[in-house]
């Protein structure tokens, strides 16, 4: 068991923990679309059904995301990889060529998904280097579809 923490070795433990991966999306207050792959995402509570995700400091869409009264969580499918590599690069023009639903308080909903949660700001906490932003479930839809797996560093494969 080790004690003092090497942030390489770290974060290879980490991703021992298999996750979903969600695109998170919101506007800015000039109308923008913002968004960011990512794998923070749970469930914190049924009732109220309220749900978290951490965002780093030092991403572009962090101030933002800290002003944003709604957002929509993303879930993606087990075919949207590209998806997950898209918002992953920092910057603009992630929205390109994308055809996309209208949430609340214009919140982008991507063309595809294996669910969508459609969220209130509730609570901010500190977490590190990292804010972690809590949400209120006020829209959610469920297409049944596989969710895309991440771990250790990978996606799950697809199945043939
Ligand atoms: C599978 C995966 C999971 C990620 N999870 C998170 C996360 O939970 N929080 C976060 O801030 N960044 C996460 N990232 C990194 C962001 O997607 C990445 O830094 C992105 O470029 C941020 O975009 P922005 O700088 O335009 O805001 C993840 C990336 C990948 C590929």
């Amino acid at each position: 068991m080790k004690s003092k923490v090497d942030r390489d070795e770290y974060r290879r433990a980490m991703g021992c923990f298999a996750t979903g991966v969600a695109v998170v999306t919101t506007c800015d207050k000039n109308g923008a679309r913002v968004g960011l792959t990512i794998s923070s995402f749970n469930s914190v509570s049924l009732d109220p059904p309220l749900v978290l995700w951490s965002i780093a400091h030092d991403s572009l869409s962090y101030a933002t995301f800290m002003e944003a009264e709604f957002f929509a969580v993303n879930v993606l499918a087990m075919n949207q990889q590209d998806i997950s590599e898209r918002f992953a690069k920092s910057g603009r023009n992630k929205f390109d060529g994308l055809v996309c639903g209208v949430g609340i308080n214009g919140a982008p909903i991507l063309p595809e998904y294996s669910a969508v949660y459609e969220c209130r700001t509730e609570y901010h906490y500190d977490g590190g280097d990292h804010k972690i932003i809590v949400g209120r479930v006020l829209k959610f839809e469920d297409r049944g579809t596989d969710p895309l797996i991440f771990y250790r560093g990978h996606f799950l494969a697809q199945e043939a």
